[in-house]
């Protein structure tokens, strides 16, 4: 499997707004069959929360259903499209959300500031990956939990299948990437040690496979 690469520089600085994406976003094959995974992302959630991404708040009714007293719950989303409907959704179910406009890539937060950060199918599309994952660990207390549902690239004949449709699944996608190896990058991560990953037999190609996990910030110190 081969990684196509946009470079950070032009991407990052256009502004990222997809209307019809948005608005069709609910409707979506994807969303819907990460539906029965979205449990393993909150599950037991307490103290300081980010999530990354957010999209339409699709997260957000787990989220209260499980909710412990002491959450502080936290989100960030750049599409103001998206945002909108997540504020809408945090209405609709109740959640207090501190939700903001802003990029994985730069998080308006403070070092050691979460005990955990959730990414559901956002490192399919952010523009610099390798940025967002640093300030993923940057923003983990240390023994911080991130925990991970995405879709990566695949091997073999699906992998090439995803390479010839990603540069129009981009562009109806929201700026979505098929063929990330999105896994290899967080098990890289010097910063983070692997507590569980797990391949599911869930979603639709060429949006698979879907690859869920945690790992957890390092307490000795290394920080990337
Ligand atoms: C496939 S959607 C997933 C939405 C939501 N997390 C979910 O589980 O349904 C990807 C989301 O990432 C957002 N996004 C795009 N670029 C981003 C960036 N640089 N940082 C954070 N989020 C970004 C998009 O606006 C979109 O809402």
């Amino acid at each position: 499997m081969s990684e196509q690469r946009s470079p950070p520089a032009a991407t990052t600085a256009d502004e990222i707004s997809h209307p019809v994406f948005a608005a069709i976003y609910d409707l979506c094959p994807e969303p819907e069959a990460l539906e029965a995974q979205r449990g393993y992302l909150v599950r037991d959630l307490s103290g300081r929360v980010l999530e990354l991404g957010c999209g339409t708040g699709d997260m957000f009714p787990f989220v209260v259903d499980g909710a412990s007293d002491d959450l502080e719950y936290h989100a960030i989303e750049p599409d103001p499209h998206m945002r909108r409907r997540a504020a809408e959704a945090a209405r609709e179910t109740g959640l207090a959300v501190d939700l903001r406009d802003a990029r994985a890539e730069s998080l308006p937060y403070p070092d050691d500031s979460f005990d955990v950060v959730l990414a559901g199918v956002v490192f399919c599309t952010v523009q610099d990956p390798d940025a967002a994952l640093e300030e993923v660990v940057r923003v983990l207390k240390p023994g911080g939990e991130f925990r991970f549902l995405e879709h990566v690239g695949a091997d073999g004949w699906r992998g090439r299948g995803q390479e010839l449709l990603d540069p129009i699944w981009q562009r109806a996608a929201g700026g979505c990437h098929l063929t990330r190896d999105t896994v290899g990058r967080f098990v890289g991560h010097e910063a983070l040690a692997v507590e569980e990953i797990e391949s599911l037999e869930a979603g639709v190609f060429p949006a698979t496979p879907i690859v869920r996990g945690t790992l957890r910030r390092r307490n000795d110190g290394v920080v990337g």
